[in-house]
């Protein structure tokens, strides 16, 4: 790719991320609705049952996204709605995701499709889910129904969303549905499944789609040591290995993603420092903590822009394409939100003179949502909803992320 003066590469994807469920609305049939109605799950005890009414309101939202000169979306489609019952597909919800996907078009969007984005119908979390061992199995004929009959309006395809997070929350630290806490063996069933789940569903598109570029999304985690010495920088690189896990194992990264993705997604929102700690057995002797000097979003983690090259470093001997897939923060500050964008993507150019192809970048999020967990207290939107009316305000982040977007580079806002 070519790049213009003090900018970025001709074509570059400009966009924001979402997630079927975090801001649809009465998504009813899924593991995370029965597990939002269990008391002391969800803060303040919040449920998606709202969320933005974006099933309602895509029109709208994606005018917005239209005034903030993006070019690209992504967005997921939701399973559940698709396939409410093991092998009964609806036929309206395919309308209804057409006519999603059509509009954007319209708009002059192009679509970036996830085919899972940490929800799952009932009927599959009830068999055990992505634990279980056919589960790679049970998604594909939702995988065919889609590629079907809406692939002729999707852009790029991104199959799954950061395995490897939503193994841990679910199964380990146990945030996610079913809730289960320290169970590692079933972390890495899950990340196993999901990478068959991808290349199953590799397969399936670019049987029907072959000029399609088809990803996942890694959520990257950023572990650096406390120090130089030798016991820091084990605990760093333990920690890598074993939270950072793509699905595959490290030693086959470069065979898996040279024949199953077209282009590597990167998810990177923070880093932790590690230190070898002899009073931590069963944390395997690692210390993990905040990065002194930087600061901390409402997630409780600390963030720094600069952190995004070393990450896109990671990836450049890959030799694929790389969409930052997401990034972004967790803060009412937006004045910071606003620094962050413009100093992040600076480094995303030093990355792309480093040598890494990066094609786009995707801010999460365009509207404020149901954080998981955490509910609508924590914002990472550019757009700001109003809980009572559900009225959508740009943020002046928006709008400043709207003027790079239509430049296709940094040198104007100087
Ligand atoms: C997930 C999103 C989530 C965001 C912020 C990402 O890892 O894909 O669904 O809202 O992090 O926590």
């Amino acid at each position: 790719m070519t790049a213009n003066v003090g900018g970025f590469p001709q074509g570059f994807l400009w966009g924001t991320t979402s997630a079927a469920h975090q801001v649809e609305g009465n998504d009813r049939n899924t593991d995370w609705w029965e597990f939002e109605q269990q008391p002391g799950r969800i803060a303040n005890g919040d449920t998606s049952e709202i969320a933005t009414d974006h099933y309602h309101r895509y029109r709208e939202d994606f005018a917005l996204l239209r005034e903030l000169n993006q070019n690209a979306h992504r967005l997921s489609i939701e399973w559940s709605r698709i396939e409410p019952s093991p092998g009964e597909f609806d036929a309206r919800q395919i309308r209804h995701y057409r006519d999603v996907l059509g509009e954007l078009r319209e708009q002059g969007i192009q679509p970036m499709v996830t085919l899972h984005h940490f929800t799952n119908p009932l009927w599959f979390a009830r068999k055990g889910g992505w634990a279980s061992n056919d589960a790679a199995h049970a998604f594909l004929p939702f995988v065919h129904r889609v590629v079907d009959q809406l692939g002729d309006l999707v852009g790029l395809w991104c199959t799954v969303n950061e395995p490897n997070l939503y193994g841990a929350n679910a199964w380990v630290s146990g945030e996610f549905p079913p809730g289960r806490r320290g169970d590692i063996a079933a972390l890495y069933r899950v990340t196993s499944n999901m990478r068959k789940a991808h290349e199953l569903a590799y397969g399936a598109i670019k049987r029907k789609w072959p000029d399609a570029p088809v990803g996942l999304s890694h959520h990257k985690l950023l572990f650096l040591p406390a120090s130089d010495k030798r016991r820091d920088r084990w605990a760093a690189a333990t920690s890598q290995l074993a939270l950072d896990r793509w699905p595959v194992a490290p030693g086959r990264l470069r065979r898996v993603v040279e024949s199953t993705c077209d282009y590597v997604g990167i998810a990177h929102y923070w880093g932790q420092m590690c230190a070898f700690d002899p009073r931590r057995p069963k944390d395997q002797f690692i210390r993990r903590f905040n990065v002194p000097g930087r600061p901390v979003t409402d997630m409780g983690l600390s963030a720094d822009p600069s952190w995004m090259r070393l990450v896109l470093n990671e990836l450049r001997g890959l030799g694929k394409p790389v969409y930052i897939t997401e990034n972004g923060l967790a803060t009412d500050d937006d004045e910071w939100r606003r620094r962050y964008i413009t100093e992040t993507l600076s480094n995303v150019q030093l990355a792309i003179a480093d040598g890494v192809d990066v094609r786009g970048y995707f801010h999460w999020t365009n509207t404020d949502n149901f954080e998981w967990a955490r509910g609508y207290a924590t914002h990472f939107g550019l757009i700001g909803v109003d809980r009572k009316t559900l009225e959508r305000t740009i943020k002046p982040s928006g709008r400043h992320y709207g003027r790079i977007a239509a430049s296709n580079s940094l040198s104007l806002l100087h």
